[in-house]
């Protein structure tokens, strides 16, 4: 699962369909019903030359990935957990030696994730997958030291191949508490029938012998009230399990780098654990939280006109740059504009933002600019490390966007541009 989710309760579900009521009648185009996310800031990227900018370009700031790994490292600290970062959300692995002095090792969803957290940072790398195969398993045990499974049924097939290894590897179970903190079917593994962990019922206590962990992921950009919430009702239902095992791991979804983020109740929610559960290694597995707000993506208006409403189209696509924007869907703040959940009625040079490519609904969203927009102007999105160039994708032949760095005197240097190779190597 990825991208910024859910955090959606009812209210907010009416005050969106009234938002997206609003915009359609205004302008009378289809509703557009995004969020925005109000913990998005543009610290660290103010000073950003934006006429030397290269477009598209991905540009993630050491400094502001250090203070989130700091944070994390902080938390690491206090409580005696150990903190891995979820690749599926940020794979910038020319960053790797950066996080490796904070983190303890990375958390993977395939046997790619694996391997390049195996051998790109090291340390420990758990491994969570509902499809380990004939074909895979291997590969999974020689990169990963943690291999946890989502279904007794996987555990069944492959414990002999555990077992029989060379190498050691520590297994775990994902677990359904059946407990949400979300709505949003997309991203909420607790949902009706989910295919992700193992409910109460289906829990097979006189199989867990090989069995080391329990593993739950149940949140989403959530706060620690949240997590205390989901782990009472874990212990009430598996405590006893957990009174077996060698660790826990708590998923991801802890939003810990957010500036409202209640770190002393997650400070206090650890150590009582702690006091019930001395024996267990606790793990948490972010992936938002190591890179929020580290990173932007810089890109160009291309042309501009009017259809009833004025359109400027872009050089990135919602599609193909920053999926989560139709998936979720949400609104990505642009710095210096104001992003329009609400009523255009009253705002000054608004404009409908979309992507170059073919798709009707590559549509990013409306913005009030303090200006008009002009031809060849640069803009900057925020927030754009997170589940952006791990979902990135060349549909309608789109390039992908340069990936750069800025070090900590404020100076860019590009990691890497794409070109037609790119988009052919992944075709045949
Ligand atoms: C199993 C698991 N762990 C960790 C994460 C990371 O979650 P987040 O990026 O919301 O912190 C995810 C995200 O989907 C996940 O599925």
């Amino acid at each position: 699962m990825g991208g910024k989710k859910f955090k959606r309760c009812a209210k907010r579900t009416e005050e969106r369909l009234l938002v997206s009521k609003k915009i359609n009648k205004m302008s009378n185009c289809s509703p557009e019903e995004k969020f925005i996310e109000p913990w998005v800031n543009e610290e660290g990227f103010q000073k950003l030359d934006l006429n030397k900018l290269e477009t598209p370009c991905y540009i993630v700031s050491e400094d502001k990935l250090e203070q989130n790994l700091k944070i994390l490292d902080k938390v690491q600290k206090k409580t005696g957990v150990k903190i891995l970062a979820a690749l599926k959300c940020f794979s910038m692995y020319s960053f790797f030696p950066l996080m490796k002095k904070y983190l303890a090792g990375t958390e993977a969803s395939s046997v790619n994730e694996a391997r390049l957290g195996h051998t790109e940072l090291g340390k420990e790398t758990h491994a969570f997958s509902p499809s380990y195969t004939d074909e895979n398993i291997q590969e999974y045990i020689r990169y990963s030291d943690h291999l946890i499974f989502n279904s007794f049924s996987q555990w069944n097939k492959f414990k002999k191949i555990i077992n029989d290894s060379k190498k050691k590897v520590s297994c775990g179970i994902r677990i359904n508490p059946e407990h949400s903190e979300g709505e949003m079917l997309m991203y909420n593994p607790c949902a009706p029938c989910s295919h992700f962990g193992v409910t109460l019922a289906n829990f097979e206590k006189d199989n867990l012998e090989g069995i080391d962990g329990l593993h739950f992921h149940t949140l989403c950009e959530l706060n620690a009230d949240a997590l205390e919430r989901t782990l009472k009702v874990v212990e009430e239902k598996f405590g006893k399990f957990l009174e077996k095992m060698k660790w826990v791991n708590f998923g991801g979804g802890h939003h810990i780098t957010r500036s409202d983020y209640n770190l002393e109740l997650l400070y206090k929610i650890i150590a009582d654990f702690k006091k019930r559960y001395p024996h267990l290694t606790v793990y948490l597995e972010p992936g938002e939280a190591v890179a929020l707000n580290a990173g932007v993506l810089t890109t160009t208006v291309v042309d501009i006109f009017h259809n009833e409403v004025d359109i400027a189209v872009l050089d990135i696509s919602a599609t193909c740059h920053m999926p989560d924007v139709l998936e979720v869907p949400y609104l990505p703040q642009i710095m210096g504009a104001k992003s329009l959940s609400g009523s255009l009625k009253k705002e000054k040079n608004v404009y409908k933002l979309v992507g170059p490519t073919c798709l009707t609904g590559d549509i990013i969203g409306y913005y009030a600019f303090p200006e008009k927009l002009k031809i060849g102007q640069k803009l900057v999105f925020l927030n754009m490390a997170i589940y952006t160039m791990v979902k990135n994708n060349t549909f309608n032949g789109v390039n992908l966007p340069t990936i750069a760095k800025m070090d900590k005197k404020g100076k860019i240097k590009v990691i890497k541009r794409f070109g037609y190779d790119d988009f052919k190597e992944r075709l045949s």
